[in-house]
């Protein structure tokens, strides 16, 4: 299904957002982006200035449009489901046809509970929620979930660990990291194309347990840190050990989060390095994946899921030591 209309992306001055919007616009769409904080329009992108969850400014925002791809989020529960619900809303009143979410894999399967969940894990819930209200729309919806992006989570979790002197970390946490790039290509590919429900997940090519990403990180900055391995109390922390946040079947990303942190590295002597202390597991098998070595604390962990972490732009580069 290919037409022409307008295509609105909400949070399209966000991470994963932006990166959609430049696809969209170099394939010749005519594309709007509303955030709070607009940027400057350009040629093929207007910027308009609207708040989701307040319902400021969203229903004019909206207006025209046959597609919307949906890429703002805050990650809280009650925040992204305003959210989504006020977008749902102005899309059936200005006729959407086709409603783009992105999600996170794990978000159906990691149970948030109890106190002890929602202070950890409640982003996966915010996903979730937000899921299930565009699920419930009665619009011609397409969702994707995605692991956790090299430069939107990763790297913002390893540098916040990398601030601590000692860092306490979770047994058994992995990640399956994706280059948002590749995240955004499906997205646009998804948006451009009939509305799909569901839609397969959409992971990195390789498990990692997180102790690896910390030191890889450490090895890229010459830093040490000693580590302290503490267990994760709660019903998500279990899933997560369980790897319900991985898609070991769908590790349809290409690029390695050695490869990414090879380019954000200014100086790139220490490479070797990287490469021999990151131990990932083939793309397909979990089974391969070391065992649990943990490295986030409980406060390290509530700090890389809170919402506003944000990791460098691209265009920040982190300075090479070579001692
Ligand atoms: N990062 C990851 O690893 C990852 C992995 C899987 C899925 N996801 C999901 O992908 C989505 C995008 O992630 P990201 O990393 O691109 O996040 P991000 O960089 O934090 O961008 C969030 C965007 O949402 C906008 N926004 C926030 N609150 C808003 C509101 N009330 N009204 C309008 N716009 C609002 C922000 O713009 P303003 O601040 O200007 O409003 C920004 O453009 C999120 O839903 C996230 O959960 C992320």
């Amino acid at each position: 299904m290919k037409t022409n209309g307008l295509i609105v992306v909400t949070g399209g001055t966000g991470g994963l957002g932006r990166r959609v919007v430049a696809r969209l616009r170099d394939r010749g769409r005519n594309v709007r982006v509303l955030s709070r904080h607009p940027g400057d329009s350009q040629a093929g992108v207007e910027y308009t200035a609207g708040d989701l969850e307040t319902n400021q400014g969203v229903e004019k925002a909206i207006s025209g449009a046959e597609i919307v791809v949906h890429c703002a989020g805050v990650g809280k529960i009650k925040e992204d489901t305003a959210q989504a619900q006020n977008l749902v809303v102005a899309a059936k009143r200005g006729g959407v046809r086709h409603l783009v979410s992105i999600s996170v894999v794990g978000a159906e399967r990691i149970p948030v509970r109890s106190a002890v969940d929602r202070a950890t894990f409640a982003y996966f819930a915010s996903q979730r929620a937000k899921e299930l209200v565009i699920e419930q729309s009665d619009l011609q919806w397409t969702n994707l979930r995605a692991t956790q992006f090299h430069d939107g989570f990763i790297l913002a979790m390893v540098q916040a660990m990398s601030k601590m002197p000692i860092v306490p970390v979770p047994a058994g946490t992995r990640f399956q990291p994706v280059d948002a790039d590749e995240v955004a290509d499906a997205l646009v590919e998804l948006a451009l194309d009939a509305p799909a429900g569901q839609a397969p997940d959409f992971a990195g090519p390789k498990i990692y347990d997180s102790e690896s990403l910390l030191r890889s990180y450490l090895v890229a900055i010459g830093k040490h840190r000693p580590i302290l391995k503490i267990r994760m109390p709660g019903a998500a922390a279990a899933a997560i050990r369980e790897g319900a946040n991985l898609a070991p079947d769908r590790a349809v990303g290409r690029r390695t989060w050695e490869e990414f942190l090879a380019t954000i590295v200014e100086h790139g002597t220490g490479l070797l390095a990287v490469r021999e202390c990151v131990r990932g597991s083939p793309s397909k098998s979990s089974n391969s994946v070391p065992g649990p070595r943990p490295l986030l604390c409980l406060t390290t962990w509530w700090t890389v899921f809170q919402p506003r972490q944000r990791a460098p732009r691209p265009t920040e580069t982190i300075t090479w030591r070579n001692d």
